[in-house]
């Protein structure tokens, strides 16, 4: 094994609980969604994972799907494991989801028991591992029971192939529906993960609350909107940006007024020395029921910028004022 960690890793991350569980998790942790298939570049993809842990980030999320193609980035995690990072997977929660489309046929996607353990029986083995930390349900299904569902978690995690699970974009009236039906089978819900950032609100709705009196974590995904939270799209398009690559962030994306905004909270955050996206997580992180933000990174600098944001947590109440009002325009829209 040539890869050593580095031995302050620990040293400037923090560590947050997740819920009212025993679990902590690095205050940032990184996604495998984009950057990391087999249609990227492996050193690249290597060296962020590499760089991540080094920095005291210990959690790495994944899904079945993410790519591209569908399965690669769990190929890519599970190669890194296999040369370099195998040593430490005691340091390490890995995550990953079912739920959407993975392969043809009726038991290729939504919330069967027989989707679910098939899924994850092939996500161990693209990672090479035995059992992940955390198992999503990547999305309500609305014609499965909700209580095979649920119980799909539950024999999942008593054979031993996740540790604890979890439940993205449910909505706040079906997360207390599943976390009532795990509770009930003796495997509390973790954690949730929705899409939460500046400019994209829903879970306010709701949703914070019932994660809140439930005790479940939430690690928000996208907290930079795919990359317009940041100095990525100021000025021009880049060519190797994710708008300009990949068709989950489209031109249409950036309107005027998100533009304005953005250049508007970009003003703000320079004044607090920070980056837009140094901001955008430490908004993030200013509310007490987010364990973990969960970004992405092309690149170790970008992972950088990201992992600065911890130098300046706090916002005065003027600050988050006038963050409202940037955004305002954006959420009305
Ligand atoms: N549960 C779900 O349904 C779901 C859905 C989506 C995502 N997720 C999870 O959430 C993770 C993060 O999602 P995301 O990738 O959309 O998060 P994000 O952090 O909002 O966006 C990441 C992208 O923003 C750009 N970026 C990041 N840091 C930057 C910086 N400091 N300066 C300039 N640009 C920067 C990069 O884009 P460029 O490529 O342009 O450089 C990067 O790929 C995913 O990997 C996945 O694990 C879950």
């Amino acid at each position: 094994m040539n890869y050593q960690a580095s031995s302050n890793r620990y040293d400037k991350m923090v560590y947050n609980r997740c819920g009212v569980s025993g679990l902590k998790l690095s205050a940032i942790s990184l996604g495998l969604w984009h950057n990391f298939g087999s249609e990227d570049v492996f050193s690249n993809a290597r060296d962020i994972l590499l760089h991540a842990f080094d920095k005291g980030i210990t959690h790495f999320d994944l899904a079945n799907n993410y790519g591209p193609v569908p399965g690669s980035a769990e190929e890519t995690l599970g190669k890194v494991l296999k040369q370099d990072m195998g040593a430490y997977r005691d340091e390490l929660v890995l995550s990953t989801k079912a739920g959407y489309h993975m392969w043809n046929g009726p038991y290729g996607e939504w919330g069967s028991k027989k989707y679910l353990v098939s899924s994850l029986n092939q996500s161990l083995k693209r990672m090479g591992v035995d059992y992940v930390d955390v198992f999503y349900h990547h999305r309500p299904d609305p014609d499965t029971p909700l209580e095979e569902t649920m119980g799909a978690l539950d024999l999942i995690v008593r054979q031993g192939k996740a540790l604890y699970v979890g439940l993205s974009n449910y909505n706040a009236e079906q997360t207390q529906q599943a976390e009532s039906i795990l509770r009930q089978l003796g495997t509390p819900c973790l954690i949730h993960q929705p899409r939460y950032n500046l400019f994209d609100r829903w879970v306010e709705d709701g949703l914070m609350e019932v994660l809140d009196k439930r005790g479940i974590g939430c690690i928000p995904f996208s907290p930079l909107a795919q990359g317009l939270l940041t100095d990525r799209y100021l000025k021009e398009i880049p060519s190797d940006s994710r708008m300009a690559k990949a068709h989950f962030l489209k031109e249409s994306a950036l309107t005027d007024v998100k533009r304005n905004a953005i250049v508007a909270l970009n003003e703000m955050a320079a004044k607090r020395q920070q980056s837009l996206a140094q901001m955008a997580i430490a908004w993030l992180l200013n509310n007490k029921t987010v364990t973990s933000v969960l970004v992405g990174a092309s690149s170790t600098q970008q992972l950088d910028n990201n992992l600065a944001a911890l130098d300046n947590l706090s916002f005065s109440a003027e600050e988050l004022s006038s963050i409202e009002a940037h955004c305002q325009p954006v959420l009305q829209g």
